[in-house]
């Protein structure tokens, strides 16, 4: 009777046919795998898991001025070369924005989005400081029908139940980390994302992987309620929707 309550790992075929839409394994560009060779192993590895698509999300925040929709398309089509040599997974490029002074100047480029329609914008801010610049940029975009996707919400420090509220009044999407439910990021964003599962204020889930070792050393730590493990599923099945 007390099934409810128990706490059960990620079951193991929770990636057979996963979709990823958040994940740092172009080589090179960012803070994520820093070579060829790194990310083609972990495609390899990852497609063994199951995972069947996934979407590269590169920074494009000014501590990486190189970063452009140009050099980044570049850059993807040289890296999806080799990967055509290893394996099977499906690749797109999408990028990942910080909302700050150069967001407009992206904007002006023409976003890399994460769906084939071109409107899903995925977005994150700074971890600790709140700006109210950061719903005008949002406001601007969504003049132009794109659609913000806010990154792993759960880890912003400064943000708290009414900032998620009136986030999600405004139509903004949330992407779930889903190593933050290991406890990866701190207990806050830990308890955020609890909060943010149950209340089924989620749109999508994302691996956020800048390295597979450190995703699949904190895997196991993991501990989650069945209706929990219900929910995640059902945010896999969201992810495909980008896909279509
Ligand atoms: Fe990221």
């Amino acid at each position: 009777m007390f099934s409810f309550w128990r706490k059960h790992s990620l079951p193991e075929d929770f990636f057979q046919g996963a979709h990823d839409i958040h994940c740092h394994l172009l080589p090179g560009v960012d803070d994520g795998f820093p070579s060829m060779e790194k990310s083609l192993q972990a495609l390899k590895k990852l497609e063994e898991r199951g995972v069947k698509r996934m979407i590269l999300t590169p920074h494009f925040m000014n501590i990486y001025p190189n970063n452009n929709r140009e050099s980044i398309s570049a850059e993807f089509e040289s890296f999806q070369a080799e990967v055509n040599k290893v394996c099977q997974i499906e690749l797109r490029l999408a990028g990942e924005y910080m909302l700050e002074g150069g967001f407009m100047e992206h904007f002006g480029e023409g976003f890399l989005t994460l769906d084939k329609a071109g409107t899903h914008v995925l977005c994150e801010t700074s971890y600790l400081m709140y700006e109210l610049n950061y719903t005008n940029m949002l406001y601007d975009i969504m003049c132009e029908e794109l659609q913000p996707v806010i990154a792993h919400p759960e880890r912003y420090e400064y943000a708290n139940t009414d900032v998620y509220l009136r986030w999600k009044d405004k139509r903004y999407k949330f992407q779930l980390n889903l190593l933050s439910l290991a406890g990866v990021y701190g207990e806050p964003a830990l308890v955020k994302a609890h909060y943010l599962l149950n209340e089924g204020l989620y749109d999508y889930i994302g691996s956020d992987m800048h390295s597979l070792d450190n995703f699949r050393r904190f895997l196991p730590e993991i501990r989650l309620k069945k209706n929990e493990i219900d929910a995640l599923e059902q945010l896999l099945e969201n992810n495909k929707t980008l896909f279509d």
